[in-house]
């Protein structure tokens, strides 16, 4: 049985290994799978979803291995609201040594209309699917597929049927990334509120980002009450994407003073696994994206460098060792300034005097003018000219 979390405590559900690798193009190879999932493991998520074993051979062999493998976290897998995609991913996970059953089913009416099924057809589908899993694992999660688009009497009543059927963590779907912050909250809220047995168990959120609120949705979510996020590192994912795990992580923790729940994150392993999660994915993560992107904690114009250079807090509102960098970036361009042109060239061992300097300083405008960064090397270069000419 899943006991659940102390009030302030966010369960942290990744899923880069199934959601996330579901994005067409992302396929990983079992050995990359068992990799990052120790990553995960190491760096403290709390429940890994490691696939969905009926999807292929490979899925199932994946989902078992990281389920023998994983040392604290709860290995999850997948299943349709089906006996034969229940038992199968039963025998994936049941080698863990804290195994969870997941299992969906759509229930807004565009997904009813798929299996065809009446309103209380598919009560009596999920009634039997949740017992079935409840009966092979004492850990069931159950997902209300467009959670979002279901009406609310339906939802709640489904719910319900789920929770006495033995579902121990609910999870509320925003599979197509369509709701906003306000209505996120006040979705989970009025299930808490209105559902029988609500306070039995774990409320999920999982969000997609096609309108890019996925992480705002998480965070609406877990201020209503939800403590459990469903995320991926790098927010891969169908579509759009899932909402990024480092993004709620560091949101929780910058934020602490407006949003006090704590995860087990060490946030100090998110650069690595983010880089390692792009590497094996093939899916290169854009410069500008919060927290893990290239330039999140790079400055390059001569305001933001000089307030840097005096105050890391100018520009800065978490430290980029946080999250496992070795420090803040000031790259040189067009916009740089005197203060990080002279703080340069002391890293590389040039001293110079303030005449000088504006010397540099003019020659290295003229090339920051032709090129978009200027490197290390062009700066030695540029010096040696300098040199020469004297
Ligand atoms: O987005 C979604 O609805 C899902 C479910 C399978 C939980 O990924
Ligand atoms: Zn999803």
């Amino acid at each position: 049985m899943t006991t659940k979390p102390e009030n302030d405590r966010v369960v942290i559900f990744d899923t880069t290994l199934r959601d996330g690798e579901q994005s067409p193009g992302a396929t990983m190879t079992h050995d990359e799978k068992l990799e990052i999932a120790e990553m995960l493991d190491e760096m403290g998520v709390d429940i890994i979803e490691a696939g969905f074993p009926i999807a292929s051979e490979g899925d199932f062999e994946a989902v078992s291995d990281i389920a023998k493998q994983a040392k604290n976290a709860v290995i999850c897998g997948l299943a349709r609201a089906q006996f034969k995609d229940i038992d199968r991913c039963w025998e994936a996970v049941k080698h863990a040594k804290r195994p969870r059953i997941h299992t969906f089913i759509g229930t807004s009416p565009l997904h009813r209309a798929i299996p065809n099924l009446d309103m209380d057809q598919m009560a009596e589908r999920i009634h039997d699917t949740v017992s079935h899993a409840r009966n092979l694992c004492d850990n069931v999660q159950w997902s209300p597929m467009d959670a979002t688009r279901t009406e609310h009497d339906y939802l709640c009543r489904v719910v319900e049927i789920a929770i006495k059927a033995g579902a121990t963590t609910i999870n509320i779907p925003d599979t197509v990334g369509y709701t906003a912050p306000r209505e996120s909250a006040d979705l989970i809220r009025m299930l808490i509120e209105k559902v029988p047995g609500a306070d039995e168990v774990v409320f999920a959120t999982h969000c997609h980002n096609d309108l890019g609120m996925a992480t705002a949705n998480s965070l609406a979510a877990v201020e209503a009450g939800a403590r459990q996020i469903e995320c991926t590192i790098n927010g891969l994912g169908e579509r759009a994407g899932n909402t990024a795990l480092e993004e709620v992580v560091m949101a929780l923790k910058v934020r602490h003073d407006i949003m006090p729940y704590s995860t087990a994150i060490d946030t100090t392993k998110i650069m690595n696994i983010s880089r390692r999660v792009a590497a094996v994915s093939g899916f290169p993560v854009q410069f500008n994206k919060a927290i893990v992107g290239k330039n999140a904690f790079a400055h390059e114009s001569g305001i933001h460098q000089d307030g840097m250079l005096k105050n890391s807090e100018t520009f800065e509102i978490m430290r980029p060792q946080d999250i496992g960098l070795a420090g803040t970036s000031l790259p040189l361009g067009k916009h740089s300034g005197r203060a990080a042109l002279r703080a340069k060239l002391n890293d590389l061992g040039f001293d110079l005097a303030d005449n000088q300097l504006n010397d540099v300083f003019v020659r290295f405008k003229a090339l920051a003018d032709r090129k978009k960064e200027v490197y290390d090397d062009d700066l030695v270069a540029l010096m040696a000219d300098s040199a020469s000419e004297e």
